[in-house]
């Protein structure tokens, strides 16, 4: 697995107000798309491309085209879909596939209550988006779900991540091609399975207490 944890002050500063508890849902909803776009340059570094030819007013000139099949986008429910906008503003002729998980809050297992995705994704270039990689359970099941159907290239974006995820996703994926790119990784996860210092409960804090 190849881990890019983003390096930049803007990323920083806007990761700081999404962690502070005074900020309000409407604001940590579009920090959230805003981040994801600042991460998704990095993520989209090896999309997979083909050259085309145009015509300027000026010329005919070569420039490079998304290629086909086109690149999927799997938001991790619900957390996830706070970053779908942000990333389909930078990628917008990908398709998006849906993946609903639950983590059991006692046991730490995900549960996988929904899904809408292709059957095959054989020769998909797959983008999972979570805002938050903990123990990494959640995100360790969609990655092996993706592959599992015939995906062969999959990068997971995470705004916040604990070490001990980090770790265990790198088990997970063993052997797979993975990337992982992160805004930050924190210090630790507490005993209930929280990422600290982190940001709370990343799906109430976007849409409330279900
Ligand atoms: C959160 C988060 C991740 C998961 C991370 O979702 O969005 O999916 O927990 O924890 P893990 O790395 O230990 O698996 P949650 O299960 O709370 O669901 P929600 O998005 O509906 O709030
Ligand atoms: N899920 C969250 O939303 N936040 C955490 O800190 C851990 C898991």
């Amino acid at each position: 697995m190849r881990v890019h944890v983003a390096d930049h002050p803007l990323i920083t500063h806007k990761l700081t107000v999404l962690r502070d508890k005074n900020t309000p849902s409407p604001i940590f909803r579009s920090l959230t798309e805003e981040l994801v776009t600042l991460l998704a340059y990095e993520a989209t570094r090896e999309v997979r491309t083909e050259t085309v030819e145009i015509e300027t007013p000026v010329t005919t000139t070569t420039g490079l085209a998304i290629s086909s099949p086109r690149p999927l986008v799997v938001p991790i429910l619900r957390a996830g879909l706070g970053m779908l906008e942000g990333m389909v503003k930078l990628l917008p002729t990908a398709e998006v596939g849906f993946l609903g998980m639950l983590r059991d809050e006692e046991t730490f297992e995900p549960k996988t209550y929904a899904e809408r995705l292709p059957d095959d994704l054989s020769g998909r270039q797959c983008f999972v988006l979570d805002p938050m990689l903990a123990t990494g359970g959640s995100l360790g099941a969609a990655i092996k779900f993706l592959f599992d159907r015939g995906a062969d290239d999959v990068t997971a974006i995470c705004l916040l991540a604990a070490p001990e995820g980090v770790a265990a996703l790198e088990k997970l994926t063993e052997g797979r091609d993975v990337k992982l790119v992160l805004g930050t990784v924190d210090e630790r996860l507490d005993e209930h399975g929280y990422i600290v210092p982190g940001l709370g409960d990343a799906g109430d804090r976007l849409y409330g207490l279900v």
